[in-house]
């Protein structure tokens, strides 16, 4: 009978910027989501506009309530970094924005829910990208602390756990949504790879050292997506190749934030490459991860991946880290979109960062995304993602009790429909649906699906309904 700790926080995530739309309403400015350039995912069949989205900027309270009613210990969302400093390098915040997340706190302390916020999530004003080139620029760590002081400062009171960077693995490979930078012309991968991690590495690290500052009982984390590979075949090039893109894609970004260092194999792959070996801030690094509490974790799906054959080691390694295509496992179901459905490789994803790391994980998004067709009512059947929480949920549990993984909590990805990160609103995460064309008032009508319901009864039950087929 799976029991969950009593003080698991149950509940669910959602990244602002592709829910809340008014886009320029009261002040904001448009940001690298607003802005970005798609190239069209694998399944995807529309790009829609982050105007109105899930209009979750008018209809916050409608959600929050719902999500009280689901039985929420906690929730995770962003503070839009353009809705607070709509240009980035402003003189003054937003006051219109900060109101916003003040009275959206309010609200889910009011519900009882705890607020999880999110720092940084694809939300960069489009102007640091624009004109700075974002984070491949030093002085746009600098903007993004500025920003996140004058954040702490107005929520210090309501607010405990904090994320400083949503995916912060990402931003080297996926430059422009994460970090709103483009790799220069004549800058090598490798070099804009080291820039791009410092940066990212030294805006978490500082703002790390300024929420504690400001909160002493703060529970402050990195993120990471957790975007596992395993050997295509027994071979043993293969099983090398997923030893180096889970080295690169994964594991640099954690190592760094819990150790405060660079760790050998990293400076080996910079000088191997001709890439100075210095860094500023090393010091804020290390007392950074001496501060950090728990490590939060994004995890959807897992891969196979085939080693390269190449004499040219470094020129192997590259091919590996930064091109190497990924595939699905054999026997392994996928989504619309080609995500495949991984419950078992979660465990070993929970367990694995658990043994290196040794902190507690808080799981802050973890969902499938489908298609879907309400009925009248605009009630939506969704077994599919019942299954796969009750799948992954499952997963959790085994990872406590068997592989002794301290886990804080899962919040599911979503409570709500949203755009997706490529702006598709035909790909559905949430166990709310959002109708999407809006009624006299402008209004966009929410209907619980039936997984609403199933996730009510297992937070009711703190997991014990797991047990259920
Ligand atoms: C995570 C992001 O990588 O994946 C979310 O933090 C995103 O913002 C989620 O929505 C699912 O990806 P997608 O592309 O299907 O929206």
């Amino acid at each position: 009978m799976s029991r969950f700790p009593a003080d698991f926080l149950w509940g669910g995530a959602v990244s602002n910027v592709q829910a809340e739309g008014a886009w320029l309403t009261d002040g904001k400015g448009l940001n690298v989501y607003d802005t970005q350039d798609i190239i069209l995912e694998s399944g995807q069949k529309t790009i829609d506009s982050s105007e109105l989205a899930s209009n979750h900027y008018y209809q916050f309270k409608e959600d929050i309530k719902l999500m009280k009613d689901m039985g929420f210990k906690a929730y995770r969302f962003s503070v839009v970094w353009s809705r607070i400093h709509p240009l980035g390098d402003d003189d003054n915040p937003n006051e219109a924005g900060l109101r916003y997340y003040e009275e959206m706190i309010d609200e889910l302390i009011d519900a009882g829910i705890e607020p999880v916020v999110s720092l940084v999530h694809f939300d960069m004003p489009d102007n640091l990208a624009k004109k700075y080139n974002g984070f491949y620029n030093r002085q746009v760590v600098d903007l993004y602390l500025k920003h996140v002081a004058i954040v702490v400062e107005r929520l210090k009171s309501k607010v405990k756990y904090w994320i400083t960077y949503n995916e912060m693995n990402l931003a080297p490979f996926h430059p422009g949504l994460v970090a709103g930078a483009k790799r220069p012309n004549g800058v090598e991968q490798a070099a804009f790879f080291k820039t791009i991690v410092h940066h990212t590495q030294l805006a978490h690290a500082r703002a790390v050292l300024a929420i504690k500052a400001a909160i002493p009982d703060a529970k402050v984390s990195g993120m990471t997506n957790c975007p596992w590979v395993v050997p295509a075949t027994s071979a043993s090039e293969d099983v090398l190749a997923s030893h180096i893109r889970n080295t690169y894609h994964l594991w640099l970004t954690f190592d760094v934030m819990t150790s405060g260092k660079y760790p050998a194999y990293y400076l080996q792959f910079l000088k191997n490459r001709g890439i100075a070996t210095e860094f500023d801030g090393l010091d804020d690094i290390q007392e950074a991860a001496e501060k950090l509490d728990y490590l939060s974790i994004s995890y959807y799906q897992t891969n196979t991946i085939r080693g390269v054959i190449d004499d040219n080691v470094v020129a192997m390694e590259d091919a590996i880290i930064f091109n190497q295509p990924v595939e699905i496992s054999e026997g392994l179901n996928a989504t619309e979109w080609g995500w495949a459905i991984d419950p078992v490789g979660f465990r070993t994803v929970l367990s694995s960062v658990y043994q290196r790391y040794n902190k507690p994980i808080f799981i802050v998004e973890n969902g499938i995304a489908l298609l879907e067709t309400p009925d009248e009512n605009q009630f939506v059947s969704d077994d599919a993602r019942i299954q796969y929480h009750r799948d992954h949920l499952r997963s959790v549990y085994q990872a406590m009790q068997y592989d002794g993984v301290d886990i804080i909590g899962y919040l599911a990805w979503s409570p709500i429909d949203f755009l997706s990160s490529h702006k598709e609103m035909r790909k559905r995460y949430g166990f709310i649906r959002i109708d999407t064309s809006p009624n006299q008032h402008g209004f966009l009508l929410r209907t619980p699906k039936k997984s609403w319901y199933w996730y009510q009864s297992i937070i009711n039950s703190n997991g014990e309904l797991l047990d259920e087929a």
